[in-house]
């Protein structure tokens, strides 16, 4: 056999190995969440929702916390929600099942509340785990706390979403380079009509940007990866 043939083949085993180990360390994350208790959350949940998706992700949607229907399901924005957020990611040239999704918090606050600061405080080591795993190029913020909080952990100055939406900002999450950009929550469009438009808007252009950047720099950290790996043997 030749050696080009011999070295691709390697090539694709190491590939194959790094997918198999990110799944283990994946399903451990998983199984932590699913018997976590580091907040009174964990007391009203059905189920722990710990987000869905390939673990090889470009782009992260990162929400607030479950509703109903997720804590029902365990999955991420199934409900009214979930339904104007899939429709959103289309505008963005994204289905759903080509993103990560997941929440700040994983289990349900009651009675749909806001989550307090000390459960995301909590639950936020589980967000991080997830990014350090998945190494998304762009992180989606929806919603004031996701945003909110996605800027503090990047260490940025997070003002309003009237002023933030839309723009695309370098961060650095759990040692990850990446790009934030946040828009409002589908839910408050679904309740305040006029938000919709604006959402559609950022969709359709900041958003729809910024994911073909991120989509773009993955092709070139592709060809990188077999570069290191010629670096390696
Ligand atoms: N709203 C969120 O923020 N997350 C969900 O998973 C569902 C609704
Ligand atoms: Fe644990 Fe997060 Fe659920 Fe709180 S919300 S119990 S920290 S998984």
């Amino acid at each position: 056999m030749s050696s080009l043939l011999l070295l691709l083949q390697a090539h694709g085993a190491y590939l194959l190995d790094e997918g198999f180990s990110r799944r283990r360390e994946y399903e451990v994350i998983v199984s932590e969440i699913s018997s976590c208790r580091k907040c009174p959350l964990h007391r009203y949940r059905k189920n722990t929702v710990p987000g869905e998706g390939p673990l090889d992700a470009s782009v992260m949607v990162v929400g607030e916390a479950p509703g109903r229907r997720e804590d029902e399901e365990g999955r991420p924005f199934v409900g009214a929600a979930g339904k104007l957020l899939d429709a959103l990611l289309e505008l963005a040239g994204l289905s759903r099942g080509a993103v990560y999704i997941t929440n700040i918090v994983k289990c349900r606050p009651p009675g749909n509340r806001d989550p307090k600061e000390e459960e995301i405080e909590a639950c936020i080591p589980y967000l991080l785990r997830q990014i350090a795993l998945i190494k998304p190029k762009l992180v989606i913020a929806v919603g004031r706390h996701a945003a909110r909080t996605l800027y503090r952990l990047a260490g940025l100055q997070w003002t309003s979403m009237t002023r933030l939406h839309g723009r695309l900002v370098d961060a650095k999450l759990a040692g990850v380079s990446v790009k934030i950009i946040a828009t409002y929550h589908p839910a408050a469009a679904l309740y305040k009509p006029p938000l919709r438009r604006v959402l559609e808007d950022d969709f359709k252009g900041p958003i729809k940007r910024a994911v073909e950047l991120a989509l773009g720099l993955r092709g070139e950290r592709r060809a990188g990866s077999l570069l290191d790996f010629l670096g390696q043997s």
